[in-house]
């Protein structure tokens, strides 16, 4: 059977939509689609038993009420933990299982570009988790793409589950772009919105490659970009960028 992939939205709402609710949480999702947002991008790590858990970070400090090493953590904890500590009007939001989250977002027919963070885990044990919880929640592939700034991470993917498109995170784009797209048989470059010039995006244009941006949060800042071929931007500001939608 042939699957027929959906290309990202041209607006992914970075960690759901962290200007309006707390990130990384399923709060934060459903404020996102609430909104109108199709596609969100969230960060996924390990627990100490090897629980995947939506949180940009290893620690807890930085969001949540109080600051635990996400490898210290088991996932009977997670409920008490706060992590809409940065929006005080907020209710309890636990720390998510990427098993709850990927039910929500289907259950919302959400988008989702699910990044792996490296955070010094091995690489096999981490891409096993998130493989085993997309299968096991029967996520549908067609409306989920993988990044990672890790090409070790990238290759795992690729390994454990060719059938799923991978992204390379990127800050400045690096010389073996190219090499490495091919390596991985990637699916789509995500690169700073500061980094990228006209002949950068033509180049990768030229290949085939989707190009998304990150973390652009003025419209304006970007207008080249997309003149230029830019597929889509990934923001905090997903309600910013309306023209954007609609066009789409
Ligand atoms: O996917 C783009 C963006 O999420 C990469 O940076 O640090 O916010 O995960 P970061
Ligand atoms: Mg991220």
């Amino acid at each position: 059977m042939t699957t027929t992939y959906l290309n990202p939205a041209r607006v992914t709402g970075h960690r759901g939509i962290p200007s309006l609710a707390p990130e990384n949480t399923l709060g934060g999702f459903r404020k996102a689609a609430e909104i109108g947002v199709r596609w969100i991008e969230l960060d996924v790590t390990l627990l100490a038993d090897g629980t995947p858990v939506v949180s940009h970070d290893d620690t807890t400090g930085r969001c949540g009420n109080r600051n635990d090493l996400l490898q210290a953590l088991a996932a009977d904890e997670l409920n008490n933990m706060n992590m809409a500590a940065l929006h005080p009007d907020w209710p309890h939001e636990p720390l998510p299982l990427l098993t709850d989250t990927l039910d929500l977002l289907c259950h919302l027919e959400m988008g989702l570009n699910l990044e792996i963070k490296h955070h010094g885990l091995p690489a096999e044990q981490v891409v096993a988790a998130v493989i085993e919880a997309v299968r096991m929640t029967d996520f549908p592939i067609e409306q989920l793409l993988i990044s990672s700034f890790s090409r070790d991470l990238l290759a795992e993917c690729q390994a454990q589950a060719p059938e799923i498109r991978r992204g390379l995170l990127v800050d400045d784009l690096p010389c073996d772009w190219h090499t490495q797209a091919q390596h991985l048989n990637l699916f789509s470059l995500h690169a700073h919105w500061r980094q990228l010039n006209y002949l950068q995006v033509k180049a990768i244009k030229d290949t085939g490659l989707k190009l998304y941006c990150w973390t652009a949060n003025i419209p304006d800042e970007i207008a080249s970009l997309w003149h230029w071929g830019l597929d889509g931007v990934i923001t905090d500001y997903p309600q910013r960028f309306n023209e954007i939608h609609e066009s789409e």
